[in-house]
């Protein structure tokens, strides 16, 4: 980041999901570099915004509550952007199958209006897409290249490659500069704990940290990789400010895997207390369960340098310290510790 940064100095960015996980990481990044930051969100409360993830920054950023959905709206923020981090999303797989038509609204459908304006008033700027591993679906092989069949699992998956493929399109026609990151399972301060809906590993350190047992569904083998979200956020730093991307798609992920069980174990013995357990899996999630997945993420390694850096351990240690100090601005009930 610290060669990166200057390139933001001053420069005006958009950041549409600002307000959630990885958007308001983005946004403190942003401001230390001195860029001018807008966020766009909706702050639905089924999904991950949250005004206190931009607590420390709040008069830094300009913050707009609008839904991307709006292509009014959308027109007039995009107006006079050098950039846009495009994060907005529905991220929620079962979501996506119990309502198909939201997912299809927000991920597909807006990502193309947000194009739209683009072509009409800013061809420009540029644009930084978060697409997802999931449109790959159950691996055929390991790790998963940007070469794998696509193949997606559930509607969410299906309708952030439209939305993908939307930014790739209008970068190939109209000179858009845009590219796609596909994010492998991202965790730190400020991802959705309350529920289920962002990640597993998000409710799993709420239950940690009210002394309820974690649940891993199944027998809990299934292998996984995690970036920490500072690593994600670097990635989608350099995207942005190199051109050599424009027009591809590029895998994150790390090349620590790891089992769901083994992570269940090494969460609890970070807390140092605790205790997990394996549950069935419900029906509804086994049906969309991609099984075994990590990435080969040396497109992006090769074309940028980029390497995640920060080793699991270490992250889910600080998240785990973020959300014992912090939890009561991400869920009600009264965790069994707290922080110093
Ligand atoms: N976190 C991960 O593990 C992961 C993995 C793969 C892909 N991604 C992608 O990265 C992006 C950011 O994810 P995140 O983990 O920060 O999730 P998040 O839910 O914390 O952030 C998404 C933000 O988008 C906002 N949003 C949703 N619908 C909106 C709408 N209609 N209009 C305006 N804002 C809206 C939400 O309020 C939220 O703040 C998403 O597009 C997601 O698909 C994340």
């Amino acid at each position: 980041m610290e060669e990166v940064a200057p390139f933001f100095e001053g420069k005006p960015i958009l950041i549409t999901g600002g307000l959630g996980f990885i958007g308001s990481s983005l946004a403190r990044r942003l401001v230390a570099a001195g860029a001018k930051v807008t966020l766009a969100d909706s702050l639905i409360p089924q999904y991950g915004g949250n005004l206190f993830n931009i607590h420390d920054i709040r008069d830094k950023v300009a913050v707009s509550i609008t839904d991307v959905r709006d292509p009014h709206a959308m027109a007039h923020l995009i107006q006079g952007q050098d950039i846009l981090f495009n994060l907005a999303g529905q991220t929620s797989h079962i979501d996506s199958m119990r309502d198909p038509r939201t997912d299809l609204e927000i991920n597909a459908a807006a990502q193309l209006s947000i194009l739209e304006s683009c072509r009409r008033h800013n061809t420009g700027l540029k644009i930084v897409f978060a697409s997802t591993r999931q449109l790959y679906g159950k691996p055929q092989y390991l790790p998963v290249d940007e070469k794998h069949p696509i193949c997606p699992m559930d509607v969410n998956g299906i309708n952030k490659l439209a939305g993908e493929w939307y930014h790739l399109l209008y970068n190939n026609v109209y000179g858009i500069r845009a590219c796609a990151l596909r994010l492998t399972n991202t965790y730190g301060p400020g991802m959705r704990v309350k529920d289920a809906r962002q990640t597993f590993l998000g409710i799993w350190i709420r239950r940690l940290l009210e002394g309820k047992p974690v649940q891993v569904f199944g027998d809990g083998s299934q292998l996984r990789d995690f970036n920490y979200v500072d690593d994600a956020v670097e990635a989608l730093l350099w995207c942005a400010a190199d051109s050599r991307v424009d027009g591809q798609v590029f895998n994150l992920g790390s090349s620590e895997h790891i089992s769901l069980l083994e992570l269940a174990r090494l969460l609890v013995q970070l807390h140092g207390k605790g205790t997990y357990e394996l549950v069935p899996f419900p029906e509804d999630r086994k049906a969309i369960d991609i099984g075994d997945y990590y990435s080969d993420y040396s497109r992006l390694k090769n074309t940028l340098g980029w390497e995640p850096k920060v080793p699991l351990r270490e992250g889910l240690l600080k998240t785990l310290e973020y959300y014992s100090c912090h939890h009561a601005h991400y869920w009600k009930s009264e965790p069994e510790g707290s922080c110093a």
